[in-house]
């Protein structure tokens, strides 16, 4: 037996993302043995000039975890080639060399070839159309598989995403595409099928009749810091809503599909989101609010706009708020409240399914307050599941009082959870396309939000400031109230010496 050779080529290998992503995760796989040495050839492709030492120390400081040793082993797997992105010949001679590696790592076996596209979508089409003639078209019998990685942004809007779309469909079907969302690689994510479809306890609840609202929460506790620029023309619906709490939302609303895992459970399981992604109406003003940050009171913090990168009368949004409304019988008049923000006061991302009041609550406890329970689905920091649940106060009163069942993820669980990206290459390696995101819903995702981002960046709405390190605007508040959510406050400790 002869295991296959595997080329991973990384075209933007100089910049940001693969430093700081996507070489780490290639090191964490290498030092848990899902990429072996004497069969994989990484070759980073970019435009500067570089020689392999320059570029394995500046990938030195982005490995983490692993000894000196398991370092060194990997970065000897790592050389580096220039070129430019729309030159065929470019691609086609380090291509020479790297045929010739295969070969001799080879021995007459297969080589399979992944290609991580680390660049900005401006060069997709250029690097795609040098790729396709320079290595796909000419792949010899001894290739097996050929995947491509691309990253977001996927256009800005309907009209760029599909054009974007439509040129690299001329060049690559959908079998070759893997489009990142790392969202789908966290762990809590990739939890959610299971825990919705394996537990005789939630799929029934999971609906209209019980569920008050869902809200997806995503809060960072830091400003654009020095990313500013790209952020600016992009905002926080672009940078994080479309995409990573749209996807993460369409996972906890979809229908069950045909099969969760196996054989064909890939397009089973995106096809159901698409159909969940279709149900939803494109966004309006009034269901949203937009924020921008202004700087920490304690003056620690600029304000976004004071950013050197940012124009000073930009009106991007850094935080926003928007309901939307899924018209199906399963979800029809139940709002999923999709929260966030830059530079607020903690960095979290949770899923929160807030349900009805147990019927006649009211009465049956004498009107004192009984909360709704929520079932919360903590993604970071510190992964948890828990259940707000009402019990009775402990001791010799008869008093609800809420608690929680918790399932902490680290307390519970002594094991590595890897890093999105990680999880995602290993995917890619094996084939699997359900944890990567399908054209068309792509297609549907950006529907929903173009008409609001056009109102947005035709300067129609200005955002309303908050400070840095607080909640975010109150209206935001208010608007889930409006829309049915029910706040308890963050806190609900309980008091050992409060009087019974
Ligand atoms: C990226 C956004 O896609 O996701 C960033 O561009 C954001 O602005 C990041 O900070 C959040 O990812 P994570 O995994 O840190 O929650």
């Amino acid at each position: 037996y002869l295991p296959d050779v595997l080329t991973i080529f990384v075209v933007g290998a100089s910049g940001d993302l693969a430093k700081k992503k996507t070489y780490p995760s290639l090191f964490d796989l290498h030092r848990h043995g899902f990429l072996i040495s004497d069969k994989t050839i990484i070759c980073g492709y970019a435009r500067s000039p570089k020689s392999d030492e320059d570029f394995r120390d500046q990938l030195m400081p982005y490995l983490k975890d692993g000894t000196e040793e398991e370092k060194k082993e990997f970065l000897d797997l790592c050389i580096y080639r220039k070129g430019a992105y729309d030159s065929t010949d470019d691609v086609a001679s380090v291509f020479e060399e790297l045929k010739e590696k295969e070969a001799e790592l080879g021995e007459g076996g297969k080589v399979n070839r992944l290609f991580y596209f680390a660049i900005p979508p401006t060069v997709f089409v250029p690097i795609g159309k040098s790729i396709k003639e320079a290595v796909i078209d000419r792949a010899g019998e001894s290739v097996g598989w050929s995947r491509l990685i691309v990253e977001k942004p996927f256009g800005k809007d309907s009209e760029s995403f599909q054009e974007l779309s439509s040129d690299m469909k001329a060049l690559y079907s959908e079998d070759y595409i893997y489009r990142i969302d790392h969202y789908l690689g966290k762990e809590m994510v990739q939890n959610l099928l299971i825990l919705r479809f394996s537990n005789a306890i939630f799929e029934p609840l999971w609906n209209r009749n019980h569920v008050k609202s869902v809200t997806i929460t995503f809060k960072e506790n830091f400003g654009t810091k020095g990313r500013g620029g790209y952020f600016d023309s992009y905002g926080i619906i672009r940078d994080v809503i479309q995409n990573h709490l749209l996807q993460v939302m369409s996972l906890v609303a979809m229908e069950p599909p045909v099969k969760v895992t196996g054989e064909g459970s890939a397009n089973y399981i995106r096809d159901e989101k698409v159909k969940v992604l279709n149900c939803i109406d494109p966004v309006k003003l009034e269901d949203c609010v937009l924020g921008q940050y202004l700087a920490a009171p304690d003056g620690s913090e600029v304000a976004y706009t004071e950013d050197d990168t940012v124009p000073d009368d930009s009106v991007t949004p850094t935080f926003a708020t928007i309901v939307l409304w899924i018209k199906n019988p399963r979800w029809d008049g139940v709002p999923f409240i999709i929260k966030a923000g830059k530079a607020l006061n903690e960095r979290k991302a949770d899923i929160r399914v807030q349900f009805k009041n147990a019927p006649g609550s009211g009465n049956l406890f004498d009107g004192q307050t009984i909360t709704e329970n929520e079932l919360v689905m903590r993604l970071q920091p510190d992964e948890a599941v828990y259940i707000k649940t009402n019990v009775k106060k402990p001791g010799l009163a008869t008093k609800p009082i809420m608690s929680e069942l918790d399932l902490s993820y680290k307390e519970r669980y002594d094991v590595e959870l890897f890093d999105a990206y990680t999880r995602l290459i290993l995917e890619v390696i094996r084939g699997r396309q359900a944890t990567f995101v399908r054209d068309d819903e792509l297609k549907a995702s950006w529907d929903i939000f173009t008409p609001l981002l056009h109102q947005i960046d035709d300067g129609k709405v200005n955002p309303i400031l908050y400070e840095y390190g607080s909640r975010g605007p109150p209206e935001s508040d208010q608007l889930t109230e409006r829309v049915g959510y029910h706040y308890h406050g963050g806190n609900y400790t309980w008091e050992k010496n409060e009087t019974i």
